[in-house]
């Protein structure tokens, strides 16, 4: 068990999440990412979140954007736990699901994919695969957007992050993704996308969002 699962064991749900709230803001801004995120979503999207993890970036987006639904999805079994109460009916968690899963599961398309601070928990030799997913999903659905919010490496801040990612949460093979290595990883999908950059890194840096699309 990792370090952070035996925090929040110990602590309990509610002082688990006051004090992750506390941790997490070392990292990262939530309403500046959300408003970063807000800039480049289309109105009235139905957005599937990739690893959505516990959702408590969720709560920010959707609390600035009320037209927004969402499809949280997670290997993992645990999944949008955080997700506030008024926002339940905006937002399905399917627990268990990978990306790939989800494209071959016949539940709907999405119109936008989320993909925040997921990309440097994938093991580089496996980001081709899910890149292929991505691929296959832009084939079928060229409108679908897709916005990626992770951190840029070379800062203390990130290193600091990299570091909680690898000795509290637990994963030893983190490995972050700066923009010039994401823009490779994008060069790899079919026909030629477009890219933006929302304000996150000017307003919030290391953290950055990018969003690509046809
Ligand atoms: C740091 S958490 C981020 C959670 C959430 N997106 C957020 O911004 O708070 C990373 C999440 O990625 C998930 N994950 C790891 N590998 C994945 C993969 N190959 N595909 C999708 N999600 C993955 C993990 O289970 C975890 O919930």
């Amino acid at each position: 068990m990792s370090l952070g699962s035996r925090l929040r064991t110990l602590l309990g749900p509610r002082l688990a999440r006051r004090v992750g709230r506390a941790y997490r803001a070392i990292f990262v801004d939530l309403e500046c990412q959300a408003r970063s995120l807000s800039s480049v979503l289309p109105t009235g999207a139905h957005v599937l979140d990739v690893g959505g993890g516990d959702g408590e970036p969720l709560n920010y987006l959707l609390d600035l954007r009320t037209d927004l639904r969402v499809s949280s999805i997670d290997p993992s079994d645990a999944i949008g736990q955080w997700i506030e109460v008024r926002h339940a009916d905006r937002v399905t968690c399917l627990a268990g699901m990978t990306l790939e899963a989800y494209l071959g599961s016949g539940c709907p398309d999405p119109d936008a994919v989320l993909i925040a601070d997921v990309l440097h928990h994938i093991l580089p030799a496996q980001r081709e695969q899910f890149m292929a997913s991505l691929g296959k999903l832009i084939e079928r659905r060229p409108a679908t957007r897709i916005v990626v919010k992770d951190v840029e490496p070379g800062t203390l801040r990130s290193l600091l992050g990299y570091w909680s990612d690898r000795y509290v949460t637990g994963d030893r093979q983190v490995s972050l993704v700066s923009r010039a290595e994401l823009l490779r990883l994008f060069e790899s999908l079919p026909g030629k996308l477009s890219h933006q950059e929302a304000p996150l890194y000017a307003e919030d840096s290391p953290n950055y969002v990018m969003v690509f699309y046809r």
